[in-house]
């Protein structure tokens, strides 16, 4: 049985990216039903753009670390969340958090690790004055649908699709 107190938390540095890139394919192979084609480069520019979120200053990625009982260390999951400024004047508070990314393997689940990760980000928007708080999942990802209902967070919109195939043919 796994023990809690074995995790810790950390914020990530440049040396997790390609962790990062890894856990983000993860989300994204069980999120993707391929009703859109995935570009030839995804991979690439995934990697692009979590190395530039990683520099940005707006953006937090926090670290889920396992520790074994050889005194090894891996990490186990982890949270990308980034604050938006909308400034067209329309909202008293023009900022918002937006938690972008979360996973843990399979193995660490249903021990509130996500639990524990999603609250240090809240607090962390707490301490600056963001008391809006975003996250969007696909509407088959079960996990995502519970874990998020029960983290208190409620479905505010909802994304409506089409694809519209060519008729020509
Ligand atoms: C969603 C996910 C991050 C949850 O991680 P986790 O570490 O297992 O979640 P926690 O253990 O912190 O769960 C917190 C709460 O949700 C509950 N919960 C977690 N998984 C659940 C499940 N499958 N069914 C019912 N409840 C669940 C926990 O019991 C806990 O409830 P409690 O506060 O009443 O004790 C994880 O399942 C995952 O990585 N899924 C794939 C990626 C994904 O879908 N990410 C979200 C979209 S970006």
């Amino acid at each position: 049985m796994l023990n809690t107190d074995q995790i810790s938390f950390r914020q990530a540095t440049a040396d997790d990216l390609a962790q990062i890139v890894s856990f983000t394919n993860s989300i994204h192979l069980q999120e993707d039903d391929q009703s859109i084609p995935t570009n030839k480069h995804f991979l690439f520019n995934l990697e692009k753009w979590l190395k530039e979120e990683l520099n940005n200053s707006l953006s937090l990625f926090l670290i889920a670390d396992f520790e074994n009982n050889f005194g090894q260390t891996n990490s186990i999951g982890f949270i990308g969340a980034t604050t938006v400024i909308n400034d067209n004047g329309f909202l008293e508070n023009p900022t918002k958090g937006v938690i972008n990314l979360l996973w843990i393997e399979k193995e660490h689940r249903k021990k509130n690790i996500a639990k524990q990760l999603v609250s240090m980000i809240e607090d962390c928007f707490k301490e600056n004055a963001i008391n809006v708080i975003e996250c969007s999942f696909t509407d088959t990802n079960e996990l995502a649908k519970k874990f998020w209902s029960n983290m208190h967070y409620k479905i505010f919109s909802v994304t409506a699709r089409k694809i519209i195939s060519d008729t020509t043919k």
